[in-house]
């Protein structure tokens, strides 16, 4: 498909995903242009990415933003958290989080969506937001439409 001419919004990004992701099996491929689009769709945000799940740990995989930690082990932060659980965790204040790691100090916000293939965990997508409260059930609802996007193109 044709790069965007324009800007794109959050109301943009499950659609897009869906487009970028239409002829692309390849999962490193569509997590590296998944990171791109959210990155550039969501307003607010200075990380967004995925962990791959790799041999009991997460490592880091296709992203947008700064220099991050490599190696995240299950229960560690929000993203070994959500690992564990695999569920969502939308947290508003990461300082507030036990354990919670700061790769970036800018870091006030984030939300962890768990990448499930049947039972099978892959790995996670993160995003991070400056601001405080940066998240809502909306945001939820688009990043776990875009994982499910993801696994979708996965073959079985
Ligand atoms: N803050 C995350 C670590 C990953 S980075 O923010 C990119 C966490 O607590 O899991």
């Amino acid at each position: 498909m044709q790069a965007p001419t324009h800007r794109i919004g959050p109301e943009d990004l499950v659609p897009m995903v869906a487009a970028t992701l239409a002829d692309e099996t390849d999962l490193i491929a569509n997590m590296a242009n998944i990171a791109a689009l959210v990155f550039e769709a969501l307003p607010d945000i200075n990380w967004a990415g995925f962990y791959l799940w790799k041999e009991g740990m997460l490592v880091l995989g296709p992203f947008q933003g700064r220099v991050a930690c490599t190696r995240i082990a299950p229960g560690r932060g929000v993203c070994g958290t959500v690992a564990q659980e695999r569920r969502t965790r939308l947290v508003p204040d990461v300082h507030a989080f036990p354990g919670h790691i700061a790769c970036d100090a800018a870091s006030a916000a984030e939300i962890v969506v768990p990448v499930l293939h049947g039972e099978r965990l892959v790995g996670v997508l993160d995003v991070d937001s400056p601001r405080l409260n940066r998240f809502t059930l909306v945001d939820q609802n688009r990043l776990e439409q875009v994982v499910a996007l993801l696994v979708a193109r996965m073959t079985p």
